[in-house]
């Protein structure tokens, strides 16, 4: 097989060599950091994704060394190709900038603003979008459209107010399991997320709809309401498991398995597919062989306050008798013995439902 040629492209003022056929958005990610443009539907393991949600837009201002014209108007850079001596402006183009603001701003026009409450909180990479070019305001009169939550199977929760219609659950879907039954219905503004006449998808790997998710619409039944995921200690561990390669991440709190997802790399996709067995029904530690912590960036919520020294952060390591010459701490009162503030016959964590009211003592017990 004859080698690739590789192709002189130059991204953000940075110029690098890739094979011929690779798309912008993967030069780019192979310079990485802010030069890469972000990407809501484009997923690198799953094919045709890409070019739907626009938030990947970059200038090409030479189209190739052969033909410097610049292109007339913003592309995508998950859908277009590299040519030899092209030079493409991301964060370095007030267009774009501007355009994608524009599109965050589309984006915005029928997600809910529903973060607190939302399972995806603190690793949505709409909400990252959001704060990185989004307005404050929006410039929407009309009533946002609305959908009934949906049970995708037994273990899946659609919430299709939420869905942003990326498309990637429907290719995952079509990709990893061998009986698709789901896809996008109607179009323009109708179009919806949906089941035909409502199946279950009960697929093998049909768990991993949620990982590729971008937004809160695919949700884990097993772990809704359960917890924050910045209040979780991500963990590597993995288990012999016949279906999948049984690699995973836990989400843990002290010695309780909260939540099973795919291991993600750095651009938040999995790096491999897991099954559902592993997914919902592996809860308990000693179904895992702990690894290690999960590396998170340090620049997510998720890692605030996790793995002191191993990460990065240091905690000092003087005591506070040394650091006030020999004087001890006054212990105002012991948290422990105070803060069971559960009936206690009810482990807040197993409930199946949020926590409410009832389940608390009153004031009067
Ligand atoms: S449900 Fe999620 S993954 Fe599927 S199309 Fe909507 S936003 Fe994309
Ligand atoms: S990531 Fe390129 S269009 Fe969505």
């Amino acid at each position: 097989m004859s080698e690739q040629p590789l192709f002189k492209v130059t991204i953000d003022n940075i110029t690098i060599e890739v094979p011929a056929g690779t798309t912008i958005l993967n030069a780019a990610r192979k310079i990485g950091g802010e030069v890469a443009p972000p990407a809501m539907c484009y997923y690198s393991k799953l094919e045709g994704t890409g070019g739907k949600c626009r938030t990947c837009l970059v200038e090409v201002s030479k189209g190739s060394e052969k033909d410097p014209r610049p292109m007339p108007k913003l592309v995508a850079s998950c859908r277009t190709t590299v040519m030899d001596g092209m030079e493409v402006k991301n964060i370095t183009s007030e267009k774009v900038v501007d355009a994608r603001n524009g599109v965050v701003e589309f984006l915005l026009i029928n997600h809910p603003l529903d973060c607190p409450i939302c399972d995806q909180a603190g690793e949505c990479h709409l909400q990252d979008l959001s704060y990185n070019h989004g307005k404050e305001g929006t410039r929407y009169e009309f009533q946002r459209r609305t959908f009934k939550k949906h049970d995708l199977g037994p273990h899946i929760q659609l919430h299709m107010t939420r869905c942003i219609l990326c498309y990637r659950c429907v290719y995952t879907a079509d990709q990893l399991t061998n009986k698709r039954e789901h896809g996008v219905l109607d179009r323009g503004d109708h179009s919806e997320i949906a089941t035909h006449i409502e199946k279950s998808l009960d697929n093998d790997f049909i768990g991993n709809i949620i990982d590729v998710c971008p937004v809160g619409a695919l949700t884990d039944k097993t772990f809704r309401f359960k917890n924050r995921v910045w209040f979780l200690k991500p963990m590597d561990a993995h288990r012999d498991c016949p279906t999948c390669s049984g690699k995973v991440t836990l989400w843990n709190r002290g010695e309780e398995v909260f939540r099973v997802t795919a291991r993600k790399d750095q651009w938040g996709e999995v790096e491999e597919w897991i099954c559902n067995t592993c997914r919902f029904e592996k809860k308990q530690s000693s179904d895992w062989v702990i690894e290690g912590p999960r590396l998170i960036d340090r620049h997510s919520v998720i890692s605030q306050g996790h793995y002191a020294g191993s990460v990065g952060t240091h905690l000092p390591t003087d005591t506070f008798v040394a650091v006030h010459n020999g004087r001890k701490p006054k212990l105002m009162m012991d948290i422990h013995t105070v803060s069971e503030v559960n009936k206690p016959e009810i482990t807040l964590s197993k409930l199946d439902r949020p926590a409410h009211s009832t389940d608390f003592k009153s004031n009067q017990d």
